[in-house]
């Protein structure tokens, strides 16, 4: 089970409905939920976009066929149930009157209902955010008589600060914050959402999460495959905008927040937004010491040629886009003032894994570091896939004479916890949309605030050509420089060092 609230009757209209989101993601998502009794008697999805569609033909495509529907849902009776639920509308969602065929539609849906509860699932080009918003207003789709209007939008949430703030100014025109869910499928993850419990519902950890004790944190979103068919997006993107201003700057702020006076969406909210406006403002001195960015190049990995990221469809042969970035930032607040914060994140890395790992301090007696000890300090990391779990590294006896100390591992997987369903984010988080729990979506200002820390990193680099790109061979954790950025002798980024076996070179582009 995944929550015990009440569902209302509603309808989610997903504009978007044969992209490729809709199909790998929501509606199988969706279809779970389904499964497991958690949508309403009451309820219609209808599909919007510019194809063409019968409703039957529609679900043929969507559902019937959707190959991300595994073949056993689609021979179970509860796929055709769920497929009549299905509807579909043409629509060009430029053209302000196309959208009055979409509120009779909505009228006429749900039998009882002529002003329903509505989700409107924005799985469309950023860039019409704003149209769809206000087209829906102009018919009065975003007021709310009697049924609640929510809207969900997907990241990019603007480009920079200055877009990222005129997206919240002009979808504020129509839609009230408490109406706009933007969501950041990392916020879904089920270590993700752990952090907080870990940390606020366990009395050994909270005492130590602050400067007296921890050394340094280090987030790391590592994947191995490139940018595939995405070129033409990540090119005008890159590592920083990707993953690091929205999914891993969310997850700091649960590593790093206040704990929230109550468990509701508005206070755990304030508490990260609290973070995000603590965030050391970086000036392009720092920027050139404390931000490295990387790009990869070809290189042979486990007997697989893989082209540079330059050889990718879409992406220009002299691209300045980092398919890597690494940083070293500080947060400016009574809990954490000097405690250095490390965040990495890269295509093309020896394996995927993203992970939140936790550096205390040493002791400041080292009582047993003359008897041949490998344990330096206590090392906690939360992995945040795959194999969720988290682990908790502390040194012990080595059996025999003499105390030389050794790490041993405490190691708690999910996979272990065999009767508890673990969600996947989309469906957690869908669900949180349809009960009005917003905690797991990002607020407009703390949007803005993160921009505002990423934003003269992005001016830096866009106004200092001699700020270097360095090419880090495909299957290499990232560009070698990145452990100068790590204070203190003897420190490495976590696994930093068990390159795969390459034939690619490290250069500066
Ligand atoms: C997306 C990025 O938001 O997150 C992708 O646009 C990235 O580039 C993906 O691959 C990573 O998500 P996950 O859940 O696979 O870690």
């Amino acid at each position: 089970m995944i929550s015990h609230k009440e569902v209302e009757s509603q309808v989610l209209v997903i504009f978007g409905a044969s992209g490729d989101l809709t199909s790998r993601k929501l509606l199988p998502e969706i279809f779970n939920l389904f499964r497991k009794g958690y949508i309403p008697e009451d309820y219609a999805i209808i599909g919007v976009g510019r194809s063409n569609y019968s409703d039957q033909s529609y679900r043929e495509k969507a559902v019937i066929n959707n190959k991300y529907f595994k073949k056993k849902e689609k021979r179970s009776k509860e796929i055709q149930k769920f497929s009549e639920l299905v509807h579909y509308i043409s629509l060009d969602t430029s053209d302000p009157s196309a959208y009055a065929a979409l509120k009779h539609k909505l009228q006429q849906i749900l039998p009882g209902h002529p002003d329903p509860n509505v989700i409107f699932y924005l799985s469309t080009p950023p860039m019409l955010y704003k149209t769809i918003a206000h087209h829906l207003a102009a018919h009065d789709l975003n007021t709310e008589k009697e049924g609640w209007k929510r809207m969900i939008i997907e990241k990019p949430f603007g480009y920079d600060l200055e877009t990222a703030r005129a997206l919240n100014i002009d979808l504020l025109l129509k839609f009230k914050e408490e109406q706009i869910y933007r969501i950041d499928h990392y916020l879904g993850k089920e270590t993700v959402q752990n952090l907080m419990v870990a940390r606020f519902s366990n009395s050994i950890f909270e005492p130590l999460w602050n400067r007296n004790y921890i050394q340094r944190i280090e987030i790391t979103s590592a994947e191995s495959v490139g940018v595939g068919n995405r070129g033409g997006y990540y090119e005008g993107a890159g590592a920083l905008r990707d993953m690091i201003q929205n999914h891993l700057l969310q997850l700091l702020s649960l590593v790093a927040m206040e704990p929230p006076n109550q468990m509701s969406s508005e206070a755990i909210r304030n508490e990260k937004d609290k973070l995000f406006q603590s965030l050391r403002p970086m000036s392009a001195t720092d920027v050139k010491k404390n931000v490295i960015r990387g790009q990869y190049t070809s290189a042979n990995v486990r007997d697989k040629q893989i082209v540079g990221y330059r050889e990718e469809n879409g992406v220009h042969p002299t691209s300045r886009t980092e398919t890597f970035a690494a940083m070293k930032f500080f947060i400016d607040n009574w809990r954490w003032a000097g405690v250095p914060f490390y965040i990495r994140s890269g295509k093309r890395m020896p394996t995927r894994v993203s992970e939140v790992v936790i550096h205390f301090k040493p002791n400041h007696l080292q009582l047993f570091k003359n008897e041949g000890s490998d344990h330096a300090h206590n090392i906690l990391i939360f992995r945040i896939q795959p194999n969720e779990g988290i682990l908790l590294k502390f040194g012990l006896k080595v059996p025999g004479a003499g105390n030389r100390v050794k790490d041993v591992n405490m190691d708690f997987q999910y996979d272990g916890l065999t009767q508890d369903y673990v969600p996947d984010a989309y469906e957690r988080l869908i669900l949180d949309c349809m009960q009005g729990d917003s905690t797991l979506y990002a607020r407009g200002d703390s949007v803005e605030n993160s921009w505002e820390f990423i934003d003269p990193i992005l001016k830096a680099w866009k106004n200092d050509p001699d700020i270097p790109i360095y090419g880090y061979p495909a299957g290499t954790w990232g560009p070698e420089h990145i452990n100068e950025l790590i204070e203190g002798e003897d420190m490495a980024w976590r696994n930093a060092s068990t390159n795969l076996s390459h034939d690619g070179e490290y250069c500066e582009l």
